[in-house]
């Protein structure tokens, strides 16, 4: 990788230089009309801070904990099924968060198998969607438990819609000759991606290793989506069984109802991640930074608080605790830093949010990550979003 990235918008921009279109474009995500991807980042923007200059500490400590990991930043690797970005995929970036002392959350739609990440990260919890079958899903959470993964993240929201105002990539179902022919004037147009995939000797195969059945091929990504697709939505009552398949932490990602924070804390959960899936569900939903504090008021310290959606700066991150979370999750931002220079990228994009974690504690006079409460936010009349009140 050449140089220091300095900020996430630098990822970005090198990303997409170095992507071809199509898979900067499946990074890029997003539903509908981007309202919810919007407002996930610029709902940050509405917040100030009313920093101190004197009297300020001399050092700041960042070390928290999540689901019973210690990790040293209040930031951990959000599940994505990164695929086709560089050739080593989820590996490499649980070797950065490893480096960095994070935990890593790995996708069911990963392009790498869990024990292969588990060795470059023990810190790993496996994301796990509904489903399959009660004794297929069974299996897949004691197949995590014998690998070793440290706990479980389930993610429900996802309402499988369709269309993006800016067009969504085509995704072939697995690159053969037609689809490379297909896709190759793009690929050649980025030499030095598709160099990163030749030094490795393989191709993208767009297939999912951890959805695989016992003895068989893993499918690939859209086999899978297909059997997702298919699935009924659970029940409450269906959460609360795959709690009790899971002894360890479990976390319930995309929340964003103080209704449903309540029933997931009655189902038993360890965490809950604030989430819109980063704006890739039900478009208009909120951004998370806006329903976070009237969840953090009917949760209280019964569960940990995390939140995902639109974290660019440590400031942000900041912000998000400031507000009540106990860390959060980067999904786009370590993708980015992926793109730009593999496991180096997302040091480094890492490294930035806790640079930019430790200026924003400096400035508002915190020696800790734990010292901050909501006077360090100055947050706007209407800026709030309490959705499903009970
Ligand atoms: C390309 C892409 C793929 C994703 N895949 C998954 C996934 O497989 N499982 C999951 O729980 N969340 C997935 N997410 C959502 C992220 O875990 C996270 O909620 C979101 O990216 C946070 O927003 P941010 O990108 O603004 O940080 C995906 C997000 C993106 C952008």
């Amino acid at each position: 990788m050449s140089g220091w990235i300095e900020t996430v918008a630098e990822a970005q921009r090198r990303a997409r230089k170095r992507l071809p279109k199509s898979v900067y474009s499946a990074l890029l995500a997003g539903s509908e009309k981007g309202v919810s991807y919007d407002d996930n980042t610029t709902a940050f923007d509405e917040l100030g801070f009313a920093p101190h200059v004197a009297g300020l500490p001399a050092k700041r400590d960042q070390a928290t904990t999540v689901m019973g990991q210690r990790i040293s930043l209040p930031v951990i690797i959000s599940p994505t099924g990164v695929q086709a970005v560089h050739p080593d995929g989820e590996v490499a970036v649980a070797r950065a968060a490893a480096a960095r002392g994070t935990a890593m959350g790995l996708s069911s739609f990963a392009g790498k198998p869990l024990g292969d990440v588990l060795a470059a990260n023990p810190q790993t919890f496996l994301q796990v969607y509904w489903m399959g079958t009660k004794d297929t899903m069974a299996r897949r959470i004691q197949e995590a438990r014998e690998a070793g993964a440290k706990g479980i993240i389930v993610t429900l929201d996802w309402s499988f819609s369709y269309g993006r105002d800016w067009g969504s990539p085509r995704i072939p179902e697995r690159l053969d000759l037609k689809a490379m022919a297909r896709f190759a004037p793009e690929a050649l147009a980025r030499p030095r991606w598709l160099w990163d995939f030749a030094k490795s000797r393989h191709l993208p195969d767009l297939k999912v290793p951890n959805i695989a059945e016992p003895g068989r091929e893993a499918p690939t990504f859209f086999g899978a989506y297909g059997e997702w697709m298919m699935t009924p939505p659970p029940s409450w009552d269906d959460v609360r069984w795959l709690r009790e398949q899971w002894d360890g932490p479990f976390m319930l990602k995309g929340i964003c109802r103080v209704d449903d924070a309540l029933r997931a804390v009655d189902a038993g959960v360890t965490a809950i991640s604030v989430s819109n899936h980063g704006g890739n569900n039900l478009d208009a939903t909120p951004a998370p930074i806006r329903a976070l504090p009237a969840l953090a008021d009917a949760v209280g310290d019964r569960v940990e608080l995390l939140l995902d959606g639109g974290i660019r700066r440590g400031s942000d991150v900041v912000k998000a605790l400031a507000l009540g979370a106990k860390a959060v999750m980067i999904g786009r931002a370590y993708l980015w830093g992926l793109a730009a220079g593999g496991q180096t990228g997302v040091e480094n994009v890492l490294d930035l949010l806790t640079r930019g974690v430790d200026s924003a504690l400096l400035g508002l006079g915190r020696s800790s990550v734990h010292e901050l409460t909501r006077d360090d936010v100055v947050v706007p009349p209407g800026f709030t979003r309490t959705l499903g009140a009970v």
